[in-house]
């Protein structure tokens, strides 16, 4: 075979990989990182885009998964057993609750909600068995920013993991390890890959332990991405940074288109100056505020469906993230499973459009949005 040194990274579409003989097979297990032999273990792809997610976030080293669910998945289960507690922010992306109320609750894993107004002041809820306290850097769908290093003051004086979902925020912003966090999830579906062609998930740590502990569980539960989703993700990974920029500055200028609309009854925008924690996250994020607003129209599914029907250019798709813009309907998608009185609590009201801003050119956006607007 000739000598081949591709630039791009071939894809490694291979389930198992070959020994020679038995004493190959025992240098896999004394040398570990040099071989490859089972791809649920690990596969060149997968290792690529850990390791280039672990550069972003700064950690000791990261572990891909086949979704954002299951990254969140690995993290709990890596720290926490039957009897344990965790405490979780209560504005959540719905699926995140879901795992922890109606699934991890019947395996003996407690969860407690952290209403916003305790983010900082836990205290009393903290329990002798509690092992962590999850939270998103800037939360799905109302855009709530935590002060990750004040939370991480915290959750250090309780000796509780804090474990930080960074997919709205990614490291371009902010680098949660950095400022306390222990563990780092991603839905790498988003961002991270950015191109609303893949589902997968990244789990980063900040100790050995920790990355040893998830690695068992992703082989154990069979919970590994595929060789060319890891290469789809990590070849969009490689524009993380020049999209970022794209979606910040477009998502600050439709923020502000939204605010004045006199059919817009609010936005939420971290980079607008009234947004609660304005200047927290323009500390925290380095001057960019991120891709992801949202905004509330008349209470009424009939207005919303006319404003998802005006729009020709935006769909109505539930995911976020991707290079060209879409819309969400929170209270129809990802928290559906909340009760109504969760939902009200939280702020998810008929009204409640979700806009994940893309890198289109902004003029397009402003006027497709403008035609939804017009059918309200
Ligand atoms: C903030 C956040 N975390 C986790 C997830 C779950 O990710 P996935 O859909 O890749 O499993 C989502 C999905 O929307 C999300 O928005």
């Amino acid at each position: 075979m000739p000598h081949i040194k591709p630039k791009a990274t071939p894809i490694f579409q291979t389930s198992v990989f070959t020994f020679d003989d038995v004493n190959e097979l025992e240098l896999y297990f004394e040398q570990p990182g040099q071989r490859y032999m089972y791809s649920r273990y690990a596969n060149p792809n997968s290792d690529e885009l850990a390791n280039e997610v672990n550069k972003l976030e700064g950690g000791v080293g990261a572990v891909v998964t086949s979704s954002g669910m299951s990254a969140i998945l690995a993290a709990i289960l890596a720290v926490c057993k039957a009897g344990d507690h965790v405490l979780c922010a209560e504005e959540i992306y719905g699926g995140s609750s879901s795992l922890l109320t109606q699934e991890l609750s019947r395996i003996g894993i407690e969860v407690t909600y952290v209403p916003s107004e305790a983010t900082y002041t836990f205290d009393e809820l903290v329990q002798p068995n509690t092992r962590l306290f999850l939270a998103e850097t800037m939360s799905n769908p109302l855009l709530m920013v935590f002060d990750l290093k004040q939370l991480a003051e915290q959750t250090k004086k309780h000796q509780i993991k804090l474990v930080i979902d960074n997919t709205f925020a990614t490291p371009v912003l902010t680098k949660p390890l950095g400022l306390g966090a222990d563990i780092v999830i991603h839905s790498v579906t988003k961002y991270l890959s950015g191109h609303s062609d893949v589902t997968a998930g990244v789990v980063v740590c900040q100790t050995e332990e920790d990355l040893q502990r998830v690695q068992k569980v992703m082989m154990t539960y069979g919970l590994n991405l595929s060789p060319f989703e890891s290469w789809l993700a990590a070849r969009g990974l490689k524009t993380l940074r020049l999209r970022m920029k794209q979606h910040c500055s477009n998502a600050q200028t439709i923020a502000e288109y939204l605010q004045q609309h006199p059919k817009v009854e609010q936005v939420w925008y971290p980079g607008l100056p009234q947004h609660p924690q304005h200047e927290l996250t323009k500390n925290q994020g380095k001057g960019m505020f991120g891709g992801m607003l949202s905004f509330r129209i008349k209470d009424d599914t009939e207005a919303v469906n006319r404003f998802m029907q005006g729009l020709e250019q935006i769909p109505f798709a539930p995911s976020l993230a991707g290079v060209s813009t879409s819309i969400s309907y929170p209270l129809g998608t990802s928290h559906r499973a909340l009760s109504p009185e969760q939902q009200k609590k939280i702020g998810i009201t008929t009204g409640v459009i979700r806009l994940s801003v893309g890198i289109e050119e902004p003029e397009e956006l402003l006027a497709d949005l403008e035609r939804g607007l017009s059918k309200v």
